[in-house]
């Protein structure tokens, strides 16, 4: 079990956060909630409805579409921010590559959040333009 001190000493290294006082990381991590996985185990549901954001505290995920395996994270990353961004279904599958433990932060939550913290909106759309970039890379990498 992840204490509260715990997990704002955590969320000072994710570059999610990385501008974000202390005390207000210290409200963060109580609306955070610990969530186990073993290796194998389905995390999201590519085409499922979404409504929480997961940061990865220990361990690795494979992110698939369909059977390919399209990225691979491991601790400090975050995943499932662009359904609770575009209420559209989960854009692929995460799938726990190890025993994994993530931080979970439901979507009413993380948008009030949001709303609050224009740095943590700037580092998901920097996050957001790294993704694409590296997906362009590797399908101008196929041709
Ligand atoms: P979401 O669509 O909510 O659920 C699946 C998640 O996989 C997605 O949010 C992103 O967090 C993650 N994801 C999708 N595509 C990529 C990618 N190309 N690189 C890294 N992560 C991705």
């Amino acid at each position: 079990m992840i204490t509260t001190l715990e997990k704002v000493l955590f969320l000072k290294e994710v570059s999610l956060f990385r501008n974000i006082s202390s005390e207000r990381l210290a409200k963060i991590a109580t609306i955070t909630k610990e969530i186990e996985f073993s290796k194998g185990e389905r995390i999201i549901n590519e085409g499922d409805e979404g409504d929480s954001l997961f940061i990865i505290v220990e361990g690795f995920v494979n992110i698939l579409k369909g059977r390919e395996t399209i990225a691979k994270l491991g601790p400090k990353d975050f995943f499932g921010e662009m359904a609770i961004l575009d209420s559209e279904p989960r854009s692929a599958s995460v799938v726990a590559d190890s025993e994994t433990i993530c931080l979970k932060i439901s979507r009413e939550d993380f948008t009030e959040i949001l709303i609050d913290e224009h740095e943590i909106m700037l580092a998901i759309i920097k996050s957001l333009v790294q993704r694409l970039r590296q997906s362009n890379t590797k399908s101008e990498n196929k041709d």
